[in-house]
């Protein structure tokens, strides 16, 4: 009798944790949390939506393709291995999301908030303007008397 009772007892927890872990799977398909493999900056449990999006604006903010990042597959299979890192530019580009991400918590983060992690003031673009390397900076043609250059620095930048 105590025995059966003790069977019992331990089918209702076998079920339960079978339910939960039922329940504990399909909870990962909805939210997607750890579907990527090789996240290192970029927040583990972000949409697969999100990441797209954020991987579209580097192509557009850097001008380039995926595989400027992304090494192809080694298999020899047609397609890019997304989770590799043997491509140097994937590690200089997890750089500088850090870089942007400290730039935005540390110094546009006027309102204290919660999420610093959201605050979008400086992106890549801000710096990139589509190219690759950022050329640098040429300042636009001035008016003669309107020029903040030319008033510091008379002789040096007259504008011609
Ligand atoms: C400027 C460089 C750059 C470009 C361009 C880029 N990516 Fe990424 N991508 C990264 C970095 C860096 C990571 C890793 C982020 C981290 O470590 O948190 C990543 C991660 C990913 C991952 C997650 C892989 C995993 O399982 O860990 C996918 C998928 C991905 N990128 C797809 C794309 C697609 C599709 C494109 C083109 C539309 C693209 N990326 C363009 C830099 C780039
Ligand atoms: C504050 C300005 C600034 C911001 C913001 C910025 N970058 Fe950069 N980035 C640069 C500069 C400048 C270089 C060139 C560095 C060099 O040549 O030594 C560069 C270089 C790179 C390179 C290497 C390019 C190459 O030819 O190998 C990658 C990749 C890159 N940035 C990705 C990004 C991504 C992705 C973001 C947004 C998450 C970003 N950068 C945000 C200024 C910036």
């Amino acid at each position: 009798m105590i025995l059966s009772q003790h069977k019992k007892t331990s089918f209702v927890v076998g079920l339960f944790a079978a339910g939960l872990l039922l329940l504990m799977a399909s909870y990962r398909n909805i939210g997607d949390p750890g579907q990527f493999k090789n996240l290192k900056v970029l927040p583990q449990d972000i949409s697969k939506d999100s990441l797209h999006d954020l991987m579209d604006g580097y192509n557009e903010a850097l001008g380039v393709k995926c595989g400027f990042c992304h090494a192809p597959k080694s298999n020899g299979e047609r397609g890019m291995d997304f989770a590799s890192d043997a491509k140097k530019e994937k590690g200089f580009a997890r750089h500088m999301i850090t870089m942007t991400q400290n730039i935005n918590k540390n110094d546009f983060n006027f309102a204290n908030s919660s999420r610093p992690d959201t605050i979008n003031v400086v992106t890549c673009g801000t710096c990139h303007r589509g190219e690759k390397e950022p050329s640098a900076f040429v300042a636009p043609e001035k008016d003669e008397k309107k020029g903040v250059s030319s008033m510091v620095y008379p002789n040096k930048f007259e504008p011609k």
